[in-house]
């Protein structure tokens, strides 16, 4: 299949097949393709948490409240990242180049990400979330559906996996083969509102005249 058409049926499928299982080459495969997915400075914050054990599977059932994909799907993954990757030994990030160059990029991370918590935060669900997404892109062109969700009782699963403390949970994600048809989309926004030119337009706000008039704040003109 090629990618955009993977792209294209990738949706959110709530019911699986219970009785289907991935083979383990599939699942492999999966994973593999899971962690091809870009990082800043190749941080690779992603841990994968595969839920295998059926108890497990009935208490993250009803962690999610009772979503009944959580413990129907083939596969059930908690897709977890390390905030603190930065700091844990970054060198092996780069163990394929030379001492040098390896050097010079750990230092650069390390300056980059000391004392920065939101960032640290930020980049851990970024690099996770394009994770999610080429699992469930491989997934849909191995003829398998799937279902990201953040409803669920983050405290409860966090417990339920012995999330350590410097991680976090990004998202569940299930899969499986579907047993139902997807719903209709939901509807994609226009266009125009989501690609911009350049910059966003100024805010337009009223005067005491009620009079419409753009506002003069200087803009923003990089990041
Ligand atoms: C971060 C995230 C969280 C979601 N949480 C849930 C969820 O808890 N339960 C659910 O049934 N669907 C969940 N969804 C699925 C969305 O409802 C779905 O992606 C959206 O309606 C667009 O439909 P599509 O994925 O079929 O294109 C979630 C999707 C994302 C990306």
């Amino acid at each position: 299949m090629e990618l955009h058409q993977a792209i294209a049926q990738r949706r959110t499928v709530k019911q699986f097949d219970p009785h289907h299982r991935l083979s383990a080459e599939e699942f492999e495969t999966l994973i593999n393709q899971a962690m091809l997915a870009p990082t800043s400075f190749n941080l690779q914050h992603w841990r994968f948490v595969r839920i295998e054990d059926s108890t497990l599977r009935a208490d993250m059932c009803t962690a999610a409240w009772g979503q009944v994909q959580v413990e129907q799907a083939s596969e059930l993954l908690v897709i977890t990242a390390d905030i603190k990757a930065w700091e844990k030994s970054p060198a092996r990030y780069w163990q394929n180049v030379d001492a040098e160059t390896r050097s010079m990029v750990v230092d650069m991370l390390t300056e980059f990400y000391r004392g920065r918590e939101s960032l640290q935060r930020d980049e851990a669900i970024r690099s996770a979330a394009f994770a999610a997404q080429n699992l469930m892109l491989s997934a849909r062109a191995m003829g398998y559906d799937s279902c990201p969700m953040i409803g669920f009782d983050a405290d409860a699963v966090g417990q339920l996996i012995k999330l350590p403390a410097d991680h976090l949970i990004v998202m569940l994600l299930a899969i499986g083969k579907p047993a139902a048809q997807p719903q209709a989309r939901g509807g994609q926004l226009a266009l125009h509102e989501v690609l911009l030119s350049n910059r966003f337009p100024d805010p337009i706000h009223k005067t005491t005249k009620d009079k419409t008039t753009r506002c003069t704040r200087p803009q923003r003109t990089s990041i």
